[in-house]
């Protein structure tokens, strides 16, 4: 039997409630479909923010929201996409399926979204293809509450009051998408561009740098970028940002989102664990040049990436998203606690119809996918206090892919209610587990559990295929895992 032994008295930091944030790009139908329909569209709207989406993220959880890119950000005119609509300029978005871009959706759209979901915005900024004056422009015409020329412009728009805004980041990806730069020169660019992204008022801003890029293997954990800007620009940022996706196959073939075999399943989940590495690597990084503990890590995209499905506009990045996807969520979410005291924000990527979402939408129709669930049962965790604890399992899956067979992750809310987070990773074996509470006796206030096959996914046609239900495998502090399920529990 495993066990998993929880000592409720041992506080290892605060999980941020951030670590649950969310992505969202002008790629494919995030925005356009699947977040914004217009405002004359006859899927239900509020002021063209899809009425099913919010709803349902707003029942998740969603703490945060990254916009407008990914690669798109660094092509991206944020002054296009104010004012009127009927004469907002038109372009192509290169990155993503070369589809003309209508500028429909700009920044007041996504401030009124963030408003909806009462979730932080995050906008990350231009520096590819941007200028240093359009980006101080943009927070002056987002944040300034006094007279200013943007200020101002910003009131002929129809929004007299400045918004709040805390999160931006000065470009993204910028060794490759954003600029192809060395990180020399982006060091030297952060700082030039970082000096204008003011604080106005009483609106501090928290700025993020452009991290590395990562690969599954030590040759691209990219170490030497995160240690030129410590080195060069780390006075000037609060946070640094790391990306890093998990896909079975290799960069040009990933492998299928559906139809996958069970090394493939086993492949994907201990890629999925390289995110421990590559936090462990980085973090040693930021830690030797911040010894104080101020500069955190953005995990600004994270998540699953398959080949496309098939038939589909491969540069729209659409996947399905199956209990295998609920795994890695599960896997992710608890290494993000592990290292909470670095870790102050992780965006899965994306949010709707683009690679691990947690929303999938077919114009009017709209599900909930596995990964979904999986936030939506772990929300408890959020700003809850990580407790040390342990696990004794055993492993799953061939040799070369081996995973141990627990995942598990337990925190203590502000109210006193402990939640206990588990899944069984093997596609064929039960899990027995005894779970030993120390320091204080509780009892099960609900629980949910979620299973089914590796690859079960929900389909427009059957769209609660795969979805919670109330967990009945508790008896005398042991529990019982059937094979590929995740639970929550609530302890009280
Ligand atoms: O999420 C898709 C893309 O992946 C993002 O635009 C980019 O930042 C990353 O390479």
């Amino acid at each position: 039997m495993a066990r998993i032994i929880i000592d409720t008295e041992n506080t290892k930091g605060t999980i941020s409630k951030h670590i649950y944030g969310h992505f969202s790009e002008h790629l494919g139908r995030c925005i356009y479909e699947g977040l914004y329909v217009g405002e004359s569209d006859t899927i239900p709207h509020k002021n063209g923010m899809r009425k099913d989406v919010v709803n349902a993220l707003k029942e998740m959880g969603i703490p945060n929201l990254r916009w407008p890119g990914g690669c798109f950000a660094d092509e991206y005119h944020w002054k296009d996409g104010v004012g009127d609509k009927s004469k907002r300029k038109r372009m192509v978005n290169t990155h993503w399926g070369g589809m003309v871009e209508d500028n429909s959706f700009g920044t007041h759209e996504f401030l009124e979204l963030c408003d909806q979901l009462e979730c932080e915005p995050y906008i990350n900024g231009n520096v590819g293809s941007g200028e240093v004056a359009e980006m101080q422009e943009w927070v002056e015409y987002m944040t300034f509450g006094g007279e200013s020329p943007m200020a101002l412009w910003r009131e002929q728009n129809g929004r007299k009051e400045p918004w709040g805004l805390k999160y931006f980041g000065v470009g993204n990806e910028n060794w490759g998408c954003g600029g192809n730069m060395r990180a020399e020169h982006y060091a030297d660019l952060y700082r030039r561009y970082a000096t204008y992204v003011r604080s106005y008022g009483g609106n501090k801003i928290y700025r993020i740098a452009s991290g590395p890029g990562t690969d599954y293997g030590h040759d691209r954990l990219n170490q030497c970028w995160t240690r030129t800007m410590m080195e060069q620009a780390r006075h000037m940022f609060d946070g640094i940002s790391l990306h890093y996706y998990t896909f079975p196959g290799s960069w040009h073939q990933k492998g299928p989102a559906l139809g996958f075999n069970e090394t493939e399943y086993y492949t994907t989940l201990k890629k999925s664990y390289w995110l421990d590495e590559v936090i462990k690597h980085h973090a040693a990084v930021v830690r030797r040049f911040d010894g104080e503990g101020r500069i955190k890590i953005i995990f600004d995209e994270w998540g699953t990436w398959y080949d496309v499905e098939p038939g589909t506009n491969p540069g729209f990045l659409y996947q399905q998203n199956t209990m295998r996807d609920a795994m890695v969520a599960a896997i992710s979410l608890h290494i993000f606690h592990n290292h909470c005291d670095i870790i102050h924000m992780a965006n899965i990527a994306q949010l709707v119809n683009v690679l691990q979402a947690v929303i999938l939408t077919d114009k009017e129709k709209m599900l909930l996918t596995p990964t979904y669930h999986v936030f939506r049962m772990f929300k408890t965790h959020q700003d809850a206090e990580l407790l040390a604890s342990i696990s004794v399992d055993g492993k799953a899956g061939p040799d070369e892919w081996t995973v141990p067979q627990i995942t598990h992750s337990a925190s203590r809310a502000a109210d006193g209610t402990v939640t206990l987070t588990a899944a069984n990773l093997s596609v064929d074996k039960a899990a027995e587990i005894e779970v030993i509470l120390a320091g204080g006796s509780y009892t099960l206030k609900k629980g949910e559990i979620l299973c089914g096959a590796m690859d079960a996914h929900n389909t427009f046609d059957a769209p609660r295929a795969v979805a919670p239900v109330p967990f009945d495998g508790c008896k005398d502090g042991k529990l019982t895992l059937p094979p590929c399920s995740v639970v929550s529990l609530i302890l009280g």
